[in-house]
């Protein structure tokens, strides 16, 4: 059988940190073909150290060498690179976020639906096997119908002080948009993908702005920090159940906490980790999990459920119109913020 040629567009970070080592690993179904990255320089280190044998100077020359490319580009470019592959008749994988608003993810929806082939996006909390777990959990009805969703992704002091993380013209925000959205996503997916209806959003940035922050992840500019550190929403949806939201990269708390909580008609959920308290024979039961299948890296499952949806062989698990879902919500927050209103969807 052969091989799924992908492309590699953006090699820096998560580019070299994850996606190219993980499809090297799945070497009997995947080849990586081709780089492509506006720094030509690293492009062409990126593909000696991984001997990747093409890099090409336009985007538009990577479409001949491939079946597949990896978006890994800051989130600006995330539309309009998208839009150009599947226009190309290319499968993609973009990182998250899908884009920078609601409106890009609909064209890139459009793009998809026109091409006939795979829009999928990198929201790898969805293939942890706590994850997994959880969502066999919640589609046997062991919470029933849910009704309040608490959602935590916290972190006391790592602001990511490399690359484009605060850089809100590359990348549309901050705390939210980059560490939040993993969260909402996953939570979303658990519960089914209710339509949300109403969001109430708060947005903070004063820590990263106090000169001298301690913080664990490199040095940030305090003068000139602009996106958010702190974020606080409130979600409803048309089922009539509600998820209260938090997300920081600094926060004056005594510790970083990612938690899932929802409570159910039935019973309730915890997913980080995976808990279930439920009343049963009569007595109310907290119930741990001793023992889970699945693989401890994300990173490898969702890799393959990519590729496997792409030769038609698995049911895509990200798919876009959930994400785009994601990108609505981030997108309510903020503008919900700016005007000290409520936003109906
Ligand atoms: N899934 C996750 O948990 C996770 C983690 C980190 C980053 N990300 C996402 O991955 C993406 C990239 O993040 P990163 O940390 O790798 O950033 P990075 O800055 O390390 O790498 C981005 C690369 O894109 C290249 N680039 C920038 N503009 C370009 C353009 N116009 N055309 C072609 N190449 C361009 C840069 O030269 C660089 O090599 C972002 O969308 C980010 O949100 C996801």
């Amino acid at each position: 059988m052969s091989k799924l040629r992908i492309g590699i567009v953006g090699v820096g970070g998560i580019a070299v940190g994850r996606h190219i080592p993980t499809f090297q690993q799945m070497n009997d179904s995947v080849e990586i073909t081709a780089v492509y990255d506006v720094n030509e320089e690293r492009a062409a280190q990126v593909a000696k150290d991984f001997d990747i044998p093409n890099v090409v100077k336009d985007l538009e020359d990577i479409f001949p060498l491939v079946d597949a490319v990896t978006i890994c580009t800051p989130n600006k470019f995330h539309a309009e690179f998208t839009i150009a592959a599947l226009h190309a008749g290319v499968h993609v994988f973009c990182e998250k976020p899908m884009a920078m608003t609601p409106d890009e993810c609909e064209r890139m929806r459009e793009a998809e639906e026109k091409s006939g082939k795979v829009l999928s996006i990198a929201y790898h909390y969805r293939f942890m096997k706590e994850a997994q777990a959880a969502k066999n959990i919640m589609q046997e009805g062991v919470v029933g119908n849910p009704l309040v969703t608490r959602v935590k992704a916290l972190r006391r002091r790592k602001v990511p002080g490399w690359g484009v993380f605060t850089n809100k013209e590359l990348q549309g925000g901050g705390s939210l948009i980059d560490y939040g959205c993993h969260l909402l996503d996953l939570s979303l997916w658990l519960l089914g993908n209710p339509k949300p209806v109403e969001v109430l959003g708060r947005v903070y940035n004063s820590v990263s702005r106090k000169p001298n922050l301690l913080n664990e992840w490199g040095d940030i500019n305090a003068e000139s920090f602009s996106v958010d550190d702190h974020v606080t929403a409130f979600i409803t949806f048309e089922d009539g159940s509600s998820l209260q939201f938090e997300t920081s990269w600094a926060a004056n708390i005594p510790d970083d906490e990612e938690s899932i909580s929802i409570s159910g008609d039935l019973g309730g959920m915890d997913v980080f980790p995976v808990r279930i308290y439920k009343p049963s024979h009569g007595v109310w039961t907290n119930s741990d999990v001793t023992w889970m299948s699945g693989d401890d890296n994300p990173s490898v499952p969702q890799a393959t459920n990519f590729v496997e949806t792409c030769l038609g062989q698995a049911e895509q698990v990200v798919k876009s119109e959930e994400a785009a879902t994601v990108s609505t919500i981030i997108d309510a927050i903020y503008r919900s913020h700016e005007l000290g209103t409520s936003i109906k969807l």
